[in-house]
């Protein structure tokens, strides 16, 4: 199932229209948030009014899901409470156009952008948060399940932890002790297990749900016997905070010894409603983390920090690294023996400038997008059960703090004019849709 994906703040912009409520993210970015050159959501993709034409964009391209986030705040403009009806207009169009062109949508209910009522208490530092976010998974499910039959929880628990609660690098901004931190990626962990619940309560027969996680990528520096088996280990350690946690029902006893005194506080029951099974697991792979077998460490592996001359894309943090693409699923197989593995997100970013002409000649993305792609069929091939993969992203948006400097779309946007131009990865990957294979 080929699909594309995007997020609620990054492409809808309209952030006032038809009682949408503030959210951290506008807090945030209109404070001293930090973000590139001072560039909010503003208007971002002004995908809220665009709708169609993205729809058509996909539909032309033989897409067949599309994996969209809900704007919290637009459902409940105060976090909780009282229901914005209004706010369901939007995405009921959007469905309804995506239905009618046969692609099948995706619904995440959160890719980090909380009402900023919600932020304003705390956010996930709040004991009561997982409780408030399964309540709003519940409206959210009981309005669409009739026509949105696949839910995803949220989108890279620690990746919104850690920039928005560790570092301050992302809404909302916080800097905060490590146990804290921990506390905090806990209870959004939690959310995730109640808001599974939440969707088995309320959806109707056939909803399924999931988390779409940025796992840590562990692959062996040389496929040897010794690297093999030490990216295994390396895979549930390094993922110990939220995959694991979910898979297994319990940190592992090495994350607890090393965080010690700053290890989050849970209960037993806690962590069954983490471990609620899900109908899929949904990975986001875009970088490799390189490891070794090495008998003199504590866990019989080593992380190998890639030297500075080390290739990336146009985004400073991705790395290339094709073979994540095989390894993080395959693990994830090995490891759970899951039966359903959806890639959530895979993308890549490219300085992309339109020639005379208006074409954006991509072929970095392309050649990135095919590299990862012939992985996956490699793991596909030895059975691992992939059953989708959604390209990061349909269309350039408001990437977080690197602002629109930084675009990851197959579809070119120029944000004076809100002009959309396929580009040559659009091409490509409307090839590799049409012969459901490689090009
Ligand atoms: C992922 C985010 C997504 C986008 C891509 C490039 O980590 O989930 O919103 O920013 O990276």
């Amino acid at each position: 199932m080929w699909g594309t994906a995007t997020s609620a703040y990054q492409v809808e912009g309209a952030p006032a229209e038809d009682g949408r409520g503030p959210s951290i993210w506008d807090t945030f970015t209109h404070g001293q948030g930090g973000t590139y050159t001072g560039e909010n959501g503003d208007v971002a993709d002004d995908e809220f009014h665009r709708y169609r034409e993205d729809v058509a964009i996909m539909q032309r391209m033989g897409v067949k899901s599309y994996q969209f986030s809900l704007s919290w705040p637009r459902i409940l403009p105060s976090g909780s409470g009282a229901v914005n009806p209004k706010g369901w207009a939007y995405y009921d169009k959007l469905v309804e156009a995506l239905l009618e062109a046969g692609i099948e949508p995706f619904c995440t209910l959160f890719h980090w952008d909380m009402p900023e009522a919600l932020g304003a208490r705390g956010g996930w530092r709040d004991k009561d948060m997982p409780k408030i976010f399964a309540d709003y998974a519940a409206v959210a499910v009981r309005h669409l399940s009739d026509r949105v039959k696949n839910f995803i929880t949220m989108s890279e628990v620690m990746t919104f932890i850690d920039e928005g609660y560790r570092y301050g690098s992302d809404a909302p901004g916080f800097k905060l002790p490590m146990a804290e931190v921990n506390q905090a990626a806990f209870h959004a962990v939690l959310g995730h297990g109640m808001a599974v619940q939440a969707v088995r309560a309320n959806g109707r027969k056939g909803t399924r749900v999931g988390l779409a996680d940025n796992c840590v990528s562990t692959c062996p520096v040389m496929a040897n016997e010794a690297n093999i088996a030490a990216a295994k280990v390396a895979f549930r350690e390094e993922n110990a905070r939220v995959l694991t946690l979910v898979q297994e029902g319990a940190y592992t006893e090495s994350y607890l010894r090393f965080q010690g005194p700053v290890a989050p506080k849970f209960t037993a029951e806690e962590l069954k409603i983490i471990s609620s099974p899900t109908d899929f697991t949904g990975l986001n792979i875009y970088e490799p983390t390189w490891v070794r077998a090495n008998p003199e460490m504590d866990r019989g592996y080593e992380v190998i920090d890639p030297p500075k001359s080390y290739p990336h894309l146009a985004a400073g943090w991705l790395y290339f690294g094709p073979e994540a693409m095989y390894w993080a699923p395959k693990l994830t197989e090995s490891l759970w023996g899951v039966k359903e593995i959806l890639i959530t997100e895979n993308g890549a970013a490219s300085a992309d400038v339109p020639t005379k002409t208006g074409e954006i000649l991509d072929t970095d993305r392309v050649l990135f997008l095919r590299s990862y792609l012939t992985q996956l069929q490699r793991a596909i091939a030895e059975g691992v059960p992939v059953k989708g993969y959604f390209l990061w992203s349909l269309l350039d948006n408001y990437e977080w703090s690197d602002g629109y400097a930084v675009r990851f779309g197959i579809t070119y946007v120029n944000y004076k004019t809100q002009q959309r131009t396929v580009k040559l990865s659009g091409e490509f990957y409307k090839e590799v849709i049409a012969r459901n294979g490689l090009v």
